[in-house]
C-alpha cells in the first residue's frame, strides 16, 4: 500500500481506527475525515510514535453537515491529488429522533446522504483501480422494507435508523459498482463483526444493554477491522464490485439490499436531497 493514500471516516475509534492503523502499518499515506479534528490528531500523534515515519493527516469532515462535507471535498482536492481508497466507516447512535443543520433525519444525514455527498464528489479524484469500501452490517436482513428512510412518517427508533441506515450503505454500494463498472473503480460493503468499539457510548447506561453486550462480547477493533482492510488492500477482490463482505468472504445481502429498483430510489432521493442543498434558499411570498 506504500503507494496509496487511504481517506476514512470514523478513523478516530472503533473499525475506522482499527483500520486506518492497519493500512498505516501496511504503509499507506492515511488522512482521517473526522469531525472532532483534535481528537483525531491526538490519533494520528499516538501513531507518529508507535510507526516513526508513517503519513498521516487529519481533514476537518461533519458528516451530518453538507456544507462541511464541501469543504471537505474542496480541501482534499486542494492538498491531494487523488484517492486511491475511500473507507466510510462513521456512524453513531442516535436515540431520539433529531434533524442535522441541513433538516434532515440526523441518523439518515450522518451515516448515508454525508457519505453519499462525499464519495460522489470525489469520484472524479479516483484514478481507475480505486476502491470505496462501506460499513454495512449483517443487521440490514431486520430491514423488511425501504419505506421512509428519513422517518417523515414512520416513529423514529434508534434501531430502525440503525437498520435504515445499513441497508442505505448496501443500496449505495451497489448502485456506485453499477455506475463505476467502466472507469474500473471498485465499491464494496463489509460486515466488520461484533466489535468492542464506542458506537454504544451514545447517552447510554454503559452496565446496560448494547454497551454491556459490546465490552462481554466485542472483538477487538482492528480484529473487526480486518474485512475492510482486505477490501482495501487485497487483489483477490478484483471482479467482485458491488458484492458484501463478511469474514473476507462475499457472502448473499438480503433479497431487499439487492434490489436494483430500491437502490435507484435511494440514489435518485439522494441527489435531490443534494440539489435541494445547493438550491438558493426560496424567498418568501411577501405578506
Ligand atoms: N461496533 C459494532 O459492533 C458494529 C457492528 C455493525 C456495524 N457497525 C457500524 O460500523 C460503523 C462504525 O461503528 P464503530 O462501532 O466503529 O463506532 P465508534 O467507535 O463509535 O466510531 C464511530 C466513528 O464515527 C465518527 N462519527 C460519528 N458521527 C460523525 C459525523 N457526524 N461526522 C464524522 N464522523 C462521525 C466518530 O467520530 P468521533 O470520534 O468524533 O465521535 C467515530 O470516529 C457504524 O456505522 C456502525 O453502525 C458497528
Amino acid at each position: 500500500m506504500h503507494d496509496k493514500t487511504v481517506f476514512i471516516t470514523g478513523g478516530t475509534t472503533g473499525v475506522g481506527k482499527g483500520a486506518a492503523e492497519r493500512l498505516l502499518i501496511l504503509g499507506a499515506r492515511v488522512v482521517l475525515l473526522a469531525r472532532n479534528v483534535p481528537k483525531a490528531e491526538a490519533v494520528c500523534a499516538e501513531w507518529m510514535a508507535r510507526y516513526p515515519g508513517s503519513r498521516v493527516a487529519v481533514i476537518p469532515c461533519d458528516l451530518a453537515s453538507l456544507e462541511s462535507v464541501t469543504e471537505t471535498v474542496r480541501r482534499i482536492q486542494e492538498k491531494f491529488i487523488r484517492v486511491d481508497v475511500l473507507i466510510n466507516a462513521a456512524g453513531r447512535r442516535i436515540r431520539e429522533k433529531a434533524l442535522s443543520v441541513d433538516g434532515i433525519d440526523l441518523s439518515f444525514a450522518t451515516h448515508h446522504l454525508g457519505h453519499f455527498a462525499l464519495t460522489t464528489a470525489l469520484l472524479d479524484f479516483m484514478p481507475p483501480g480505486a476502491r470505496i469500501v462501506n460499513v454495512s452490517s449483517e443487521t440490514h436482513k431486520f430491514a423488511w422494507s425501504f419505506e421512509d428512510p428519513l422517518f417523515e412518517i414512520r416513529r423514529y427508533t434508534p434501531w430502525r435508523a440503525l437498520l435504515t441506515a445499513r441497508l442505505c450503505a448496501l443500496l449505495f454500494t451497489a448502485s456506485l459498482a453499477e455506475t463505476l463498472r467502466d472507469r474500473n473503480i471498485r465499491a464494496f460493503a463489509l460486515h466488520g463483526g461484533l466489535v468492542r468499539s464506542d458506537i454504544a457510548h451514545d447517552g447510554l447506561d454503559q452496565t446496560k444493554g448494547t454497551f454491556r453486550l459490546l465490552r462481554l462480547f466485542g472483538i477487538d477493533p482492528t480484529v473487526g477491522a480486518t474485512t475492510a482492510v482486505f477490501l482495501a488492500s487485497s487483489p483477490e477482490v478484483e471482479g467482485q464490485s458491488g458484492r458484501y463482505f463478511k469474514a473476507r468472504r462475499a457472502v448473499a445481502a438480503s433479497e431487499l439490499a439487492r434490489d436494483k429498483t430500491v437502490a435507484q430510489k435511494l440514489w435518485t432521493r439522494s441527489m435531490q436531497l443534494l440539489d435541494k442543498f445547493k438550491r438558493p434558499p426560496r424567498e418568501l411570498p411577501a405578506g
